[in-house]
Order: structure tokens, then C-alpha cells, then sequence
């Protein structure tokens, strides 16, 4: 596949720019766009049937107007529902983004804890993850909307309140040693949580094995210097458009443009 593939990124908001930034520091000379369905924001509330019928327009719309040649899902939510049916409709590599069981369990001495949404927390799929590859250590399961909340926050320039997060992130303090970010907004207050949890707290996100399985999937052996092109759409206007734009601009995205798809 040639070295300016187009890679289309998915979420139902910024989180899925933490996985875009790790893909993005491996092959930057990859063309991106980014679409999030703030319309719908957020999934971790959302109902199976609309999630499903939501992702799976927008997405099959942006690649086909864009010549898409890879979809990365950087959603956990959406992830562990919409990719069989995505797959079917596609014929280019569709990857998704779920939470790191594994390699935490591997890591782990004592217990695992799963920060996720609390639509991801109830999924038969994550039950399974961990059923499959956490037999011998126990997962202590923690789903926040206002943690994904406090992400979007932070990337429209408003600090943290670490009081609201100790108390949110309390139900696994001391009681886990390593702590899986399932949500990929997680990411993006990593520094956050891990000054909440404490430096003995190992945390994991799928951020980087999802940016070797593109370049994989690409077959790109070199990568390039000289960066590709950047867009990104919303399904509706974003909230404090402004302040986000300025954040999009450091990530090297020109400003939120409407996607124009109806559902
Ligand atoms: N970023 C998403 C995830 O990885 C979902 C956030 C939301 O809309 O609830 O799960």
C-alpha cells in the first residue's frame, strides 16, 4: 500500500486523539482524518442499537467520500459492539481499540483495575476479556461519563480539579496495582490520574499496539518524516469550538469542520 495511505479516525469525541497522537508519532506522513460524533457524545450512555446505527453510518460515509484505506475505532465503547458489522460492510482493515486486559493482567501483582465507561464496564465483551485473560488476578471495575467528561474539558484549556478526581478514582485507590485506561479519553489525563493513584500504579492503554497494528496493516517498513494531510469532522458543533480549535491546531489539525452526513 503506498506510504500516503489515508487513515480514518473514529470516536464520539477528542479521545480518540490519544490514539491518533501515537499512530500519528510513528507515521506521520500518513493523510488523517478524524471524525467524532459529538451529536451522540456520550457513548458510554448511548443504547446498543443507536451506537451501532450511528458508527456504522458515519464511518461507511467518510470512506467513501475519502478514499479511505484503514479505519482505526478509537473508541472502547463503540469497539466492542460495532466491529463485526463494520468489517462485513468494508473491505479495507477496520481496527479496533478495547481495553488492555491482557498485557495489565500480565503486569499485575495484585489486581487490576478497569477505568472504562459504564457502557463498557456492562459489556458481555469486556466480561469476557476479562474471563479469558484475567483468571488469576481480580478486576476491580470502575465506569465514569465524568472522567470522559474531564478529558473533553481539559482539551478545551480547563485544569483538572484533582479533588473531584481522588473521588472519583477512590473506589480502586490502594487497591490496584496496575490500572487500564479503557476509555481512550483516558489517556489525554493520564498525568492526572496517575498523581491521583500514586507512582506505585502502573497504567495501560492500547494507544501504542494499535499504532503498530496500522503500520502493519499499511506494510510500512520506513517511516517518513515530511507529515500528510490532517482533517477532522464533527456531527455537530463542538462546545467551546474556539478553545478546542486552538488544541487541534497544536495537534496539527486545521479547525472542526461540519461532517454533513445526515443519520
Ligand atoms: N472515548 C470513548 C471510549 O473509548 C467513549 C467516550 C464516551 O463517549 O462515553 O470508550
Amino acid at each position: 500500500m503506498s506510504q500516503q495511505a489515508k487513515v480514518l479516525i473514529f470516536d464520539s469525541g477528542v479521545g480518540g486523539l490519544s490514539v491518533y497522537q501515537e499512530i500519528e508519532a510513528r507515521l506521520p506522513q500518513l493523510d488523517y482524518f478524524y471524525i467524532f460524533d459529538n451529536a451522540a457524545y456520550p457513548y458510554g450512555e448511548l443504547d446498543h442499537q443507536t451506537l451501532l446505527a450511528r458508527v456504522n453510518r458515519l464511518v461507511l460515509n467518510m470512506v467513501a467520500k475519502h478514499q479511505i484505506d484503514l479505519v482505526v475505532i478509537a473508541c472502547n465503547t463503540a469497539s466492542t459492539i460495532v466491529l463485526p458489522s463494520l468489517r462485513a460492510e468494508l473491505s479495507i482493515p477496520v481496527v479496533g481499540v478495547v481495553p488492555a486486559i491482557k498485557p495489565a493482567s500480565n503486569l499485575a501483582n495484585k489486581a487490576v483495575g478497569l477505568i472504562a465507561t459504564p457502557a463498557t464496564i456492562k459489556r458481555e465483551y469486556t466480561h469476557e476479556l476479562i474471563r479469558d485473560f484475567s483468571q488469576s488476578k481480580p478486576v476491580e471495575m470502575l465506569g465514569s461519563t465524568r472522567l470522559v467528561d474531564m478529558a473533553e474539558e481539559k482539551l478545551r484549556g480547563k485544569a483538572i480539579n484533582i479533588e473531584e478526581l481522588t473521588s472519583l478514582l477512590a473506589p480502586i485507590q490502594n487497591k490496584v496495582d496496575v490500572a487500564v485506561l479503557g476509555c481512550t479519553h483516558f489517556p489525554l489525563i493520564r498525568e492526572e490520574i496517575q498523581a491521583v493513584l500514586g507512582d506505585q500504579v502502573l497504567l495501560v492503554d492500547s494507544g501504542e499496539a494499535i499504532a503498530r497494528r496500522v503500520q502493519e496493516l499499511l506494510a510500512i517498513k520506513e517511516t517518513e518524516q515530511e507529515k500528510g494531510g490532517r482533517e477532522i469532522f464533527s456531527s455537530a458543533p463542538p462546545w467551546e469550538e474556539g478553545a478546542l480549535n486552538q488544541t487541534l491546531q497544536l495537534l496539527g489539525f486545521s479547525s472542526v469542520n461540519p461532517c454533513q452526513i445526515e443519520i
